[in-house]
């Protein structure tokens, strides 16, 4: 298996690339920046509207400019009989402009009120936008708080290429993942991946139901016959990985070299995969042989009993697995090193825009590889091997997806095999130095291909740009890698 986290839509029978693309986004050719600059007059000291896109060039429609948000403290209740979600969302953020109004995302729950800095502030409903006009303009650099109270019926996304994900109802609670889209279904957001921020979880559910997500549990009250989880995630987090799991699940919290270890299998499942799950620790030990020191201050996963979502997903600190990868413990210690590869790849260090997901992606593929060399199985090596002489490589290259293919084959399988390619052509010891260099360069933060071929160049002290370029850019099968003299 080479290609663990996505089930059927992806790897291992095609990624559904023939299906048409999403229409492309309205907001394309807005011109924003990815520092989140204002589409008008941004060095102008006179207030403007912040920009209503990301400028990213696969998903410019998510994400807004104009502020950068430091702290999310989201408040909400869920009733699963209902369906219907009640939240607060108190933001920190700091202006990156003179700001007269600016936009958040949040898709198809209704707005009550909504303040900044604790003066009640008027908003509007544009797709979905939520546009927020201050009673007076926020100055550029101001640290600002706006608080929103919404609710209502969370709408999943259902999207042609990217599956089923966001706020999903669940017979027995709700479960909210997806990438990229998740975020805004279920709580007001600048929803782009390099508005990265710290997070205050709060979840009330009945208390027969575990709520849990991302980070460390700080608290867990009962009131009535409700339950209040408290979650804290205290490193900088890309929206589309925050997690919430309600619904009945068995709940296993331990420590594992002092590292806090949440645990929790659907109760429908077999005790097989609460066995399978447990390997965690193990699998973790085993990657932090390879890339170093673990980046966070919890870890664990979640596996729910939707056969709908079709992929596992690295949410920070707390990966989720849909069922289908728990059937043998092969697919599923695969699917562990592949998710906790990406709180390294992908969670530590984000995508600086959504075409660099072969970043994730490809690492967390290529510690699939390692994984099996260190099951006794193929090694990195091999299956690239396999892969090229096959015919398996995919000819199109990763860095230039469109948001049909993002989480397609090339993405994966081209991505790793890019890294193994690398490895030959500059040897063990310079491979390890730019991948754990990597890793420690950019933690917490976000960072691009081209930063990435600028890293390798630096590390391995040679030009690898054309080398690079015809694995990541050029269509087609780039030659067979040799080591560099
Ligand atoms: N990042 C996930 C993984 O670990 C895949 C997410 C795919 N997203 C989607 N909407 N299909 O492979
Ligand atoms: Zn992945």
């Amino acid at each position: 298996m080479v290609c663990a986290a996505l089930v059927a839509a992806g790897c291992t029978t095609g990624h559904p690339s023939a299906v048409a693309a999403p229409t492309a986004p309205a907001a394309r050719s807005a011109q924003a920046t990815s520092s989140g600059g204002a589409s008008a007059q941004p060095h102008s000291t006179s207030p403007a509207p912040g920009a209503a896109t990301s400028g990213d060039s696969l998903f410019p429609n998510d994400g807004n400019g104009g502020y950068d948000v430091t702290h999310y403290g989201i408040r909400i209740s869920y009733d699963p009989a209902t369906k219907t979600l009640t939240g607060t969302d108190t933001i920190t953020a700091v202006a990156t402009q003179a700001l007269s109004r600016f936009d958040l995302d949040l898709h198809a729950l209704t707005v009550s009120s909504v303040t900044v800095s604790n003066v009640s502030a008027t908003f509007s409903r544009v797709a979905d936008k939520l546009v927020v006009a201050p009673k007076s303009p926020v100055a550029d650099g101001a640290k600002f708080t706006v608080t929103i109270r919404y609710g209502g019926v969370p709408k999943p996304y259902d999207d042609p290429a990217l599956g089923f994900e966001g706020f999903i109802p669940e017979p027995d609670g709700a479960l909210a993942q997806g990438e990229p889209q998740v975020a805004a279904s279920w709580f007001p957001v600048n929803d782009r991946p390099t508005d990265k921020a710290t997070y205050d979880i709060t979840i009330t559910a009945p208390s027969t139901l575990a709520a849990i997500s991302n980070g460390v549990l700080v608290s867990k009250r009962a009131n009535g016959a409700d339950t209040t989880w408290h979650w804290v995630e205290s490193a900088p987090m890309a929206s589309y990985l925050a997690l919430v799991a309600i619904g009945n699940y068995r709940v296993t919290t331990s420590t594992h070299n002092g590292l806090p270890v949440v645990l929790a299998v659907a109760d429908s499942l077999p005790r097989s995969v609460d066995t399978a799950l447990a390997e965690t620790p193990k699998v973790l030990d085993f990657l932090v042989s390879q890339f170093g020191a673990y980046p966070f201050d919890a870890v664990g996963g979640v596996v729910h009993n939707d056969g709908r979502i079709r992929f596992a997903l690295e949410n920070q600190t707390r990966p989720t697995y849909a069922p289908a990868f728990f059937m043998t413990p092969q697919d599923s210690t695969t699917v562990i090193a592949h998710e906790l590869t990406h709180q390294w790849f992908g969670d530590s260090v984000s995508v600086g825009d959504w075409s660099d997901v072969w970043l994730n992606e490809g690492f967390a593929t290529y510690a699939e590889w390692l994984w099996s060399e260190h099951e006794g199985r193929e090694t990195p090596k091999e299956q690239f091997d396999d892969i090229y002489k096959s015919g398996g490589l995919p000819l199109d290259p990763p860095a230039s997806p469109t948001e049909a293919t993002v989480f397609g084959r090339s993405s994966y399988l081209r991505g790793a095999a890019t890294l193994e390619a690398l490895r030959i052509a500059v040897g063990d010891d310079t491979f390890w130095r730019i991948v754990r260099g990597w890793a420690q360069l950019h933690a917490g933060g976000n960072a691009t291909t081209a930063e990435f071929v600028a890293y390798a160049d630096q590390v391995s002290g040679r030009s690898l740009d054309t080398f690079l370029h015809a694995w990541l850019y050029e269509r087609g099968k780039p030659t067979y890698p040799t080591r560099l003299g």
